[in-house]
């Protein structure tokens, strides 16, 4: 193979999942969120080609490959492959892509279970194709391209996954805010730790949680709009929360609901962040379990299995437990002091997943992001 440049014609990128601690189904709604990076990484082996193609290996899926200088359509629905055309379509709308890259995908995230393993993906896949033309993308310009990148796979998500998996720093929650976007780093008290546990019910973003996902944002969006309000950030700095409440009242129950968890929960994430920054465990605990109550109840993305996990977790002594991701199965967050864990691990091994919980249980340390990573490495992925 020829270089066209001088530079590495072959890397390793690293992007970790997230767990986001509170701030759930608002991304979309331009509202701000709290998550964090995990210790648990996509490792994406790139090497560069002269061609104009890109190709996708992985241990556990079938060999994609497609080209780059014609137009991308997707495969059928479900195909793991769309994440790695959605990457390639992506980083071609804002950069010329001369060459071609190979890359091999190696996963410590399962799949489906609310950790973002197909934005981690996404941004991989980016990262690699960018190195291997040399481009160097700020942010910023990474974060115009991947959350809109990732509609192609289906999902009109947000940008939280995108930017926690891509500027978080090890030790800190993330601090998320949109229009403009901003991030805050947030020390985690040195004696806070949360687990991740999943539900073992499977959440797939391409298949049927898709529609129910998508339904949640449009009657958020309807609310807003039948209220009158351009956005949400704009509907909470005009007018108190008891004054929102009042007005909404008026909406479809629909509306009405998916309207008030947003703007509930975006006041719950600015008194977290408090919470956080003051150590008040207790507080961080109850905001919690708070937006859990509002995602089961008025957004309505919980299920039994979800339910039952959290119920027991707050049993054996979490401060706080809620669903973590989009929801209808996945994982649940856990919040505990660290020496609460083990007690907390072994009930759940226990009780709810009869004896046996490897890798289904695992504690969540604040990690660092994929450029804090790039960083460490030089600045060359
Ligand atoms: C998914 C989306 C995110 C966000 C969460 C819910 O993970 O990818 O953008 O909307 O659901 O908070």
């Amino acid at each position: 193979m020829e270089a066209v440049n001088a530079g590495p014609v072959s890397g390793l990128v690293e992007v970790p999942g997230r767990v986001n601690l509170i701030g759930e189904h608002i991304d979309y709604h331009d509202l701000p969120v709290l998550p964090m990076a995990l210790g648990r990484r996509i490792r994406i082996a790139w090497r560069a080609l002269a061609s104009a193609e890109l190709r996708a290996r992985s241990a556990s899926y079938p060999e994609r490959q497609f080209r780059l200088d014609r137009a991308i359509e997707p495969w059928p629905p479900g195909d793991w492959g769309n994440y790695v055309k959605a990457a390639a379509r992506a980083a071609l709308g804002k950069w010329t892509l001369a060459r071609g890259v190979d890359i091999e995908i190696a996963s410590e995230l399962p799949p489906a279970a609310g950790l973002s393993s197909s934005s981690a993906l996404l941004t991989g896949a980016v990262l690699a194709l960018l190195a291997a033309n040399q481009i160097q993308a700020s942010f910023e310009q990474l974060m115009e391209i991947l959350p809109e990148g990732e509609h192609f796979v289906g999902t009109r998500g947000g940008g939280m996954d995108h930017a926690a998996v891509l500027a978080a720093r090890a030790g800190c929650a993330l601090l998320v805010e949109f229009a403009p976007l901003r991030v805050t780093h947030v020390a985690v008290p040195p004696d806070w730790t949360f687990l991740v546990a999943d539900s073992l019910v499977r959440a797939e973003k391409s298949g049927a949680a898709r529609a129910a996902y998508n339904e949640r944002r449009c009657a958020g969006r309807r609310g807003l709009e039948a209220l009158g309000y351009g956005s949400f950030p704009q509907a909470l700095a005009s007018a108190p929360l008891c004054q929102l409440r009042r007005r909404a009242a008026g909406l479809g129950a629909r509306e009405r609901e998916c309207f008030l968890h947003a703007v509930e929960e975006a006041g719950r994430v600015r008194l977290a962040v408090d919470a956080l920054q003051r150590a008040d465990a207790a507080l961080f605990g109850r905001l919690l379990n708070e937006s859990h109550g509002s995602l089961r109840n008025r957004l309505q993305v919980s299920c039994p299995a979800l339910e039952g996990l959290v119920a027991l977790a707050r049993s054996a002594g979490a401060l706080g437990a809620r669903l973590t991701g989009a929801g209808f199965g996945g994982c649940a967050v856990l919040f505990c002091l660290k020496d609460q864990a083990p007690r907390i691990a072994a009930r759940l091994t226990r009780d709810f997943y009869g004896g046996a919980a490897a890798e289904r249980i695992v504690e969540a340390r604040p990690s660092s992001g994929a450029l804090e990573l790039i960083a460490r490495a030089g600045g060359q992925p």
